[in-house]
């Protein structure tokens, strides 16, 4: 029988990723299998503080709801920082071209950050994307573990590829040259920052 994560998170590429890199000696489910369930605000200054906001709320609701599941809650806080802007969008990277504090659309986001780096040249344009997974064992209410993943990079002058999510069509690991929305998902999944956190993660699993 897999083991049963469920990821705190209603982003189905997110989820994609994460099953395709925990294999299938786990079994992915997300939010939207518990639709009832409360969406956290993510209002921490750290990766790290949000993801454990999420890992943490959802057991609490799972189990004062009594919901029947066994397994773990993985919480997946990602998102990019770039040099040139101090780190910007960090922990905005989801909402980074809204207004009121909502997540928008991909393009939007994409876009912005595009303007914002408007005349500054390849070399100053490194980037990094960050994953930071909290996991928490369903029905246990005590301090989720922490996994980090980075990935090195720089962001082009364009957007390019239809793979991936968020800023992807955007981002070009240390080494390439093309973005992660042109790459093949195989590749994405053996540099990502997620990779990275996940790898760390099974290795937790299989002593724990
Ligand atoms: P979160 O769901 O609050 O963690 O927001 C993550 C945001 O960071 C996403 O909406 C994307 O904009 C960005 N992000 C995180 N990981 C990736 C990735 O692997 N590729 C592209 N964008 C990412």
């Amino acid at each position: 029988m897999p083991t049963q994560v469920l990821i705190a998170s209603n982003n189905h590429h997110k989820a994609d990723e994460i099953q395709t890199l925990l294999g299938s000696d786990y079994q992915c489910l997300t939010l939207s299998n518990f639709p009832d369930a409360p969406l956290v605000i993510e209002d921490a200054n750290t990766f790290a503080g949000n993801a454990v906001k999420k890992a943490l709320s959802l057991v609490n609701w799972l189990k004062t709801n009594n919901k029947e599941i066994e397994g773990w809650i993985l919480a997946d806080d990602s998102g990019l920082e770039v040099d040139a802007l101090e780190g910007e969008p960090g922990v905005y990277s989801a909402r980074y071209a809204s207004n009121n504090d909502q997540n928008c659309s991909d393009a939007a986001n994409n876009s912005k950050l595009l303007d914002k780096l408007e005349g500054i040249e390849p070399s100053r344009r490194t980037a990094r994307f960050r994953c930071v997974i909290a996991l928490a064992k369903i029905g246990e209410y005590a301090q989720p573990q922490i996994f980090n993943g980075i990935c090195e990079g720089q962001i082009s002058e364009a957007a390019n590829g239809v793979n991936g999510f968020g800023y992807d069509p955007l981002f070009i690991p240390k080494n390439f040259n093309n973005s992660f929305g042109e790459l093949d998902s195989e590749i994405k999944n053996l540099l990502s920052h997620r990779a990275s956190a996940l790898h760390q993660l099974k290795e937790w699993l299989t002593k724990n």
